[in-house]
């Protein structure tokens, strides 16, 4: 397996593992709200990619993240910060932070041959539901959050920073 392929499998568990924290914040805030269905879904479906990507950093012997802990109480911080401020802040968070994970994995997917044809395909089923949930997100008002583009563009900008950070460490 090329050095490569052991980055793509460290820093996409490290993302699933953020991702499914985002939610949790969100509906630690949020989970008795007509948003709750809604949130749990999208958790539902990062749990099942990360325990996939849990499963191949075992069988494929990949080191995960040392930066873990991090990605614990950051995921829940962004989820929940963004929940206090509002349903549609929420949303905003969850479109920044899915269509950066759809760019991320748009690379893999072009970067990978067919010797990974299975990660690839696991890549692109997995980029699909990210693109469902920004579409969530979209459906629920997240561009009438005041300050969308700000909000999102940091929100963009510390996720592009924790997914090259969680390829080295
Ligand atoms: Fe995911
Ligand atoms: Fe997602």
């Amino acid at each position: 397996m090329s050095d490569q392929v052991q980055k793509f499998i460290r820093v996409d568990h490290a993302g699933e593992y953020g991702a499914a924290w985002i939610y949790a914040g969100q509906l630690a805030v949020l989970g008795r709200t007509r948003h709750a269905a809604t949130l749990q879904h999208m958790k539902d479906q990062e749990q099942v990619h990360l325990d996939t990507f849990t499963r191949l950093i075992t069988t494929r012997r990949v080191r995960p993240t040392l930066l873990l802990p991090l990605w614990n109480i950051a995921g829940f911080a962004l989820g929940a910060a963004t929940a206090a401020l509002g349903p549609r802040a929420a949303m905003a968070c969850t479109v920044a932070v899915e269509e950066t994970i759809d760019e991320h994995y748009c690379a893999q997917e072009a970067a990978l041959d067919d010797t990974e044809t299975p990660l690839r395909e696991t890549i692109a089923k997995f980029r699909a539901e990210e693109l469902e949930h920004r579409d969530i997100g979209l459906a629920n008002e997240a561009e009438l959050t005041p300050g969308y583009r700000v909000l999102t563009a940091i929100i963009k900008t510390g996720c592009k920073a924790a997914i090259r950070i969680s390829e080295r460490i």
